[in-house]
């Protein structure tokens, strides 16, 4: 049996309502809260225009903060019948309260209903992805400085190049995720606007007072324009996605570096045997699942804003039912960046790295420009230091010193993690 909020005396039909309500019933759950947080902010504002009495308002707030209850104790669900979450709160406020229920969409859509959840939901969700970054970001840094001083090679073309260290190693990474987060901070701010009040998409007749429904759920501003607030379904997941992808592709590159220092011909870093995985025939196998997991599914978020381009393209001006449809893409790949970062950040509480990496003969190469650079401190002209590094370099002559002194700025021995810090204190403030 049917439940439609537009129903007008005919029964749809089963095949075509299990199609368009798809996974609503499932994804709708994790809007449940921040409905009934939409609701409760319209019909106070209802009832400041008048279009609610006091009375009613008394009698609905409690009732919709006893749904608020049932959701956050897992008891809410959307019933077989009821399209989707929208309709389901309106359904449960009518049976246990008759007409006073039916009130409470008056100057509201569906289409703005959707709209402010899902605001209020992705800025909630890009909190806990700004800070399961700055987890990250922390350990990344803290283990940058635990192994300041330990050398590791540099390479360029995948080939040996220069003298690196597991200090910029773990560092970089720490201050590209800054990079990333001015991206999760954009998107925050386009999600943290008020789409209430535009109704289907056009507005309404009702004098709606949108910047007491702005006040009331904490949005930065409204979205003036009605048009352009119902434009910003898509607009934000595009964001959001965009802000998905930058992070995962940091953590992802991350994750293949964390898969190479793994292998047994580089060897610099290890996990406790409980952390790897093992092979089903080969009894000394112990794998870096967990990065290479990671790595698969960091690439797999860097396709989610190419989905959402192709899933909103060109669509016509207004709602139209396709954007339904990004909730099935966007929702499970907030959830997964969030998984990814945190089990990085588990992992590397458990990371060993090798010291002394550089001792080996195999890498004597890699102090080539030091030898030449200090040729030029010498006084020697850089061309002649290079030409005379260069052919000893040939003639199978070359003794490396094993003289590392890189000073500068964001160098070995001085890789400001402190001023990167800072960076990220600063855009962290926004979310706290
Ligand atoms: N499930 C719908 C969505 O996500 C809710 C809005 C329905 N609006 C409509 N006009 N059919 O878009």
């Amino acid at each position: 049996m049917s439940k439609q909020l537009w129903n007008k005396g005919f029964q749809p039909n089963d095949i075509i309502e299990a199609f368009t309500v798809g996974q609503d019933r499932e994804l709708d759950l994790r809007l449940a809260r921040y409905d009934v947080q939409g609701s409760i902010a319209h019909i106070k504002m209802l009832t400041s225009i008048g279009l609610l009495t006091q009375e009613e308002l008394d009698i609905l707030l409690p009732a919709l903060q006893q749904i608020a209850d049932e959701i956050e104790r897992g008891e809410f669900v959307i019933e077989d019948g009821v399209e989707d979450v929208h309709s389901q709160v309106e359904f449960l406020l009518t049976a246990r309260l008759g007409d006073v229920g039916k009130k409470i969409h008056s100057g509201r859509s569906r289409n703005d209903q959707v709209l402010v959840d899902l605001k209020l939901f992705f800025r909630d969700e890009l909190k806990n992805i700004a800070h399961a970054v700055d987890r990250l970001f922390r350990r990344l840094q803290q283990l940058s400085e635990q192994h300041k001083d330990k050398l590791m090679p540099g390479y360029t073309h995948l080939q040996v190049a220069m003298p690196s260290s597991f200090g910029l190693w773990f560092g970089a990474y720490a201050e590209a995720l800054t990079d990333d987060m001015q991206l999760v901070k954009a998107a925050y701010n386009i999600a943290n606007q008020n789409p209430l009040g535009s109704a289907a998409g056009y507005g309404s007749s009702f004098p709606l007072d949108r910047e007491m429904t702005t006040t009331l759920l904490g949005f930065e501003n409204p979205h003036y324009n009605v048009v352009a607030a119902q434009m910003s379904r898509g607009k934000t997941e595009r964001a959001l996605a965009v802000a998905v992808a930058a992070v995962a592709s940091t953590l992802g590159r991350f994750a293949m570096d964390v898969c190479m220092w793994m292998c047994n011909n580089f060897g610099f870093i290890k996990f406790p045997d409980e952390l790897t995985t093992g092979s089903s025939i080969m009894p000394h196998k112990k794998n870096p699942d967990v990065f290479e997991i990671m790595r698969g599914k960091c690439n797999r978020l860097q396709a989610v804003p190419n989905e959402l381009t192709i899933l909103t393209a060109n669509l016509p001006l207004g709602y139209n039912r396709d954007l339904q449809l990004m909730k099935d893409i966007v929702f499970p790949a907030t959830t997964e960046l969030i998984d990814c970062l945190d089990t990085a950040d588990f992992m590397l509480q458990h990371i060993e790295v090798k010291d002394h990496i550089l001792d080996d003969s195999r890498y004597d190469y890699i102090f080539t420009v030091e030898d030449v650079n200090r040729l030029v401190l010498e006084g020697v002209p850089f061309r002649d230091a290079y030409r005379q590094v260069g052919m000893a370099v040939q003639k199978g002559e070359y003794k490396p010193t094993r003289e590392v002194h890189h000073t500068h700025l964001g160098s070995i021995g001085n890789p400001a993690n402190d001023r990167v810090a800072e960076k990220m204190d600063k855009l962290m403030e926004g979310f706290n």
